[in-house]
C-alpha cells in the first residue's frame, strides 16, 4: 500500500494542502514567490507535490523541478522553511513519525534542483 492510500488519498491530501498553502502565504519571506502564481495553480502545485511524494496516481507532465525553480532563485533558508511547514502540516494531519521521516527524506533529495546555484 502506498502512503497515499494509507492516509486516505485525495481527501487527506486536500486537507493538508489547504493548511500548508495558508502557512506558506502567511510567511513574509515566502509570499512574494507566489505573487504572480494563481491560487488554482498554487493548490495544484501543492497537491501534485504531496501526492507524488506519497506515491499517489499523479501523472506529472509539467516542467522539471529544476526548470520551475532555478529561475526563482530560492535560497536554502527558504527551502528549509517550506520543508519545515510541510513537516508540521504532516504531523498535524496525523501522519506517523516514521512516515513523516520518509517523506521528509524525499523532500530533502529535491534540494539540489530547487535551491538556486550560480
Ligand atoms: C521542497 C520541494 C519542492 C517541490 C517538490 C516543488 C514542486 C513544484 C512543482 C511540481 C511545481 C510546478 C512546476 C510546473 O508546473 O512547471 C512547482 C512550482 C513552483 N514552486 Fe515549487 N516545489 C518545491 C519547493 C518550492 C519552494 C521551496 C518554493 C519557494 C520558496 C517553491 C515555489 C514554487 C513556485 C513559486 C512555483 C510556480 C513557478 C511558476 O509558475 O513559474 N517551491 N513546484
Amino acid at each position: 500500500m502506498t502512503l497515499y492510500e494509507k492516509y486516505g488519498g485525495f481527501a487527506t491530501i486536500h486537507t493538508i494542502v489547504k493548511e500548508f498553502y495558508k502557512d506558506l502565504l502567511a510567511e513574509d519571506d515566502l509570499k512574494p514567490y507566489f505573487a504572480r502564481v494563481s491560487m488554482d495553480f498554487l493548490i495544484q502545485h501543492q497537491t501534485d507535490f504531496l501526492s507524488q511524494l506519497l506515491g499517489g496516481p499523479i501523472q506529472y507532465t509539467g516542467r522539471t523541478l529544476r526548470e520551475a525553480h532555478q529561475v526563482l532563485r530560492i535560497p536554502k533558508a527558504h527551502f528549509d522553511l517550506v520543508a519545515q511547514l510541510l513537516q508540521e502540516n504532516l504531523e498535524d494531519a496525523g501522519v506517523e513519525t516514521d512516515d513523516v521521516q520518509t517523506i521528509m527524506e524525499i523532500v530533502a533529495s529535491t534540494l539540489p534542483d530547487i535551491v538556486y546555484t550560480d
